[in-house]
This record gives C-alpha cells, structure tokens and sequence, in this order.
C-alpha cells in the first residue's frame, strides 16, 4: 500500500518528521499542563535531604532501585499509590530508574523507619536474608558534602525558582510559601549563607540521631560533623 512512499524519498522523509514531530508534541505539551506543577504538598529537599540525595547517586543505588510506581495493582498494593508527574517537580534530575534489583523506593518513607535502615545500610543480608544488597559501610564514616547541597539549593532556587525560603526572608513577603494538602501553607527555609546552611543540616542530623543506635555516628554528630548515613536517611525517609 505505502510502496510509493518508498519510492519518493521527500515524501518518506517528510513522513517521518511529520509522525516524530507529533510524538514529540504529544510528550511534550503535557508537561505544561496544570497537573504537571508540584503537587499540592510537594516540598523542595531541606539541605540535609538534598546532600542524602546526592550520596543516594554518587552511590548508584539508582542502578537497582526505581522510583516510579506503575498504576498497576500488583504495584500500588505494594508501594502505595501510583506516581504522579506533579511529584517529581523538585527532582533535579528524577530518579525513575529503568532496573529493579531491589523494590521500588519511591514511597519507603512510609512503611520504613530510620532505626530500620541504620540495620539494613550496615548489613542488608542481617535484615532481610538472602538479600543480595550490598552493605554501605563507609557512610558510616564518610562525611557529608553540605557544600554541594547548599550549591545546589542556591543554583535551583535562582535558576528554576524552587520555592526556597531564605532564613532572613521567613515571616516577610519575601517567603516562598508552599501550599499543603490540608489548606495550610508552609516553606522550605534554606540558610544565608554556608555557616546557616550547615547550622540548618546539623540540626535535622540530630533529630535523625536520636533514633539511631551506632555510638560512633551519634557522636560524630554531637561533635558537629554529620556522616553520610545520617543523610541517605534524611532522604530515605523523605521519600513518601
Ligand atoms: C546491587 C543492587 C542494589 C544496589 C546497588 C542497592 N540496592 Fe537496595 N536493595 C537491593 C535488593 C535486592 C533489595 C531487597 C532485599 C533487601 O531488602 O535487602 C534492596 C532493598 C533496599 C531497601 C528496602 C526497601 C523495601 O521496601 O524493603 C532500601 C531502603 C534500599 N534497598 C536502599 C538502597 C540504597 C539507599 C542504596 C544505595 C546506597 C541501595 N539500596 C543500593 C539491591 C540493591
């Protein structure tokens, strides 16, 4: 039927520009759409979170974990409720994954606690046998890089406008306020300066801390530094 086209090489070409061009379209034109914008209850990553996010790529745990939950039964009975694209607006990059070694973690918040990873992050197999996850033990030593986190938060919040908080605009007009599932609204505060921003990271550590057991981690961050293991948590449970 279409051996004409064939023949016709313009045409043929143009064929195809038409038919990629609107497959484009059709991937495109969605994103701007109203239910593409942060999802109402969407926060931006505190610093601490954000510097988790970064350990959860330097160490490839994207490469067995997805973050993406598929609408399908078998998925959101067991990760909960499927993704929506107004979650990820605060990803920078997203974290889909393409490989499942491990289950979907898109949601771990919800059903694992700090105490529960702190085991788990040391020896994988201890907590679930059989696993087959490797164990992170220098997060337990390795301090976290507040630094690039802090880049970040700036670069995002002036490049993208990620509704960040500035510790002297809270109160003020100049507030990025979040609007919240139950009507409220709240913001995201980000430091000044570095000094604020490690302030900031050092006081969400010592409420992670206090849930944890490792003597060693606990007293790193009573003496001001925070290991990477304290913030890969941050994050963990930060993904809800
Ligand atoms: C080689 C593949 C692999 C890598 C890399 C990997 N994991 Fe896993 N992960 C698994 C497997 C398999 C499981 C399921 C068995 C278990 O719970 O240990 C798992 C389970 C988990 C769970 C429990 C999820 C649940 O719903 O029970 C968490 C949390 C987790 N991994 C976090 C991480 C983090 C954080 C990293 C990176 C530092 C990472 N994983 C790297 C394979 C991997």
């Amino acid at each position: 039927m279409f051996h004409w086209l064939e023949k016709n090489p313009f045409a043929f070409a143009l064929g195809v520009f038409i038919t990629i061009a609107f497959a484009g379209l059709v991937e495109i034109v969605p994103n701007f759409a109203e239910s593409a914008r942060p999802l109402v209850g969407t926060t931006p990553y505190s610093t601490l979170e954000l510097a988790g996010r970064h350990v959860y790529i330097n160490n490839s745990c994207n490469a067995c974990h997805s973050q993406l939950i598929r609408p399908f039964k078998s998925e959101t009975d067991r990760y909960g409720h499927y993704s929506l694209s107004g979650e990820y607006a605060f990803d920078r990059p997203f974290l889909w994954g393409s490989k499942r070694t491990g289950p979907d973690l898109l949601r771990v918040g919800n059903y694992r606690t700090t105490d529960w990873h702190e085991h788990h992050m040391k020896d994988p197999a201890g907590v679930v046998p059989g696993s087959i996850m490797p164990a992170y033990k220098w997060m337990y030593k390795n301090e976290t890089d507040i630094d690039t986190a802090y880049a970040e938060q700036l670069t995002v919040a002036s490049f993208f406008k990620t509704p960040y908080t500035f510790t002297k605009d809270i109160g003020t007009e100049n507030a990025r306020m979040i609007p919240m599932k139950d009507g409220s609204t709240t913001y995201i505060e980000m430091g000044d300066t570095l000094e604020d921003a490690k302030r900031l990271a050092l006081a969400e550590a010592k409420l992670i801390v206090a849930d944890m057991k490792d003597e060693d981690v606990k007293d790193a961050v009573s003496k001001g530094k925070i290991p990477e293991i304290v913030a890969i948590i941050a994050y963990m449970n930060s993904l809800k």
